[in-house]
């Protein structure tokens, strides 16, 4: 059975970086990364063009089903789906299921229903189900994810965030989310100086990330994160907080 571990945070603080760092480098034989922002950056960054793959994005497989193809039973469809792998990546390192972006009108419920219901079942294949968020607070409303092990919040450093921990806190609270460890990381514009502000939370803080330029010019190059030197900066932070953590580092 699968831990479950979601990183969250504020939009542009650093979470599908952190995201697929994580994937690059903690130890483990089954993961299951699943990419909930609909604006997803992940697969790119993570090196996988799901389009090349002949994959599709959840939100792609139900726009085709309850729209073009005008079924009403699009659970079982979806559940089809997921079994004749057209809606899941199967890498060597990873597999990954995405969102997307939904072009019909309406909000992500149901996307983010079945994607629920995915995770329930899948995690009994996986070790590790490694979960991007979108930014804000949306899904854990929704309890895509109604029983995490692990909560990594990815912070800026601005009054804004510390605010942002305690309205994690509340929803979480609000629509009964279980979690064992809840942890905060700065992100790569935090100043030693300011990490205080952060520890004053009474949360644990498990480091910062370090600024790292090799990433500004992978993203610039729409070059996936895999490639970056083990040597990097952020490379070090991460493997940093990871074993904080507990993670087995390769
Ligand atoms: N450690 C870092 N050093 C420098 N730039 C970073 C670092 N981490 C993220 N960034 C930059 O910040 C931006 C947002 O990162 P991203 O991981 O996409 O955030 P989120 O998923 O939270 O929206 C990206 O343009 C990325 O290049
Ligand atoms: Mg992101």
């Amino acid at each position: 059975m699968a831990k479950i571990t979601v990183i969250t945070g504020r939009g542009g603080a650093g979470k599908s970086t952190f995201t697929t760092l994580f994937a690059r480098f903690v130890k483990i034989d089954k993961l299951l990364l699943i990419d909930l922002d609909p604006d997803s950056s992940l697969p790119k960054m993570a090196g996988v063009d799901l389009e090349r793959e002949g994959k599709l994005t959840v939100s792609e497989a139900l726009y085709d089903i309850m729209v073009k193809d005008r079924k009403d039973d699009a659970p079982t469809l979806i559940e089809q789906r997921l079994r004749d792998g057209s809606i899941i990546y199967k890498g060597q390192k990873f597999d990954l299921i995405t969102l997307g972006t939904k072009i019909a009108p309406g909000c992500y419920c149901l996307p983010d229903e079945m994607i629920r219901d995915m995770i329930q079942t899948l995690k009994e294949n996986y070790d590790l189900v490694l979960v991007d968020s979108p930014a804000g607070l949306e899904h854990l409303n929704r309890k895509v994810t109604p029983d995490v092990d692990d909560l990594f919040v990815i912070l800026d450093p601005s009054d804004k965030s510390v605010k942002h921990i305690e309205r994690v806190k509340k929803v979480i609270k609000g629509v009964n989310i279980t979690y064992r460890n809840f942890y905060l990381v700065a992100n790569y514009r935090y100043t030693q100086e300011n990490i205080k502000y952060l520890e004053a939370s009474g949360e644990r803080v498990l480091g910062s990330i370090s600024y790292d330029q090799n990433i500004r010019n992978l993203n610039l190059n729409g070059q996936s994160l895999f490639l970056l030197p083990s040597d990097s900066p952020a490379v070090i932070s991460v493997k940093k907080i990871l074993a904080e953590a507990n993670y087995d580092i390769v």
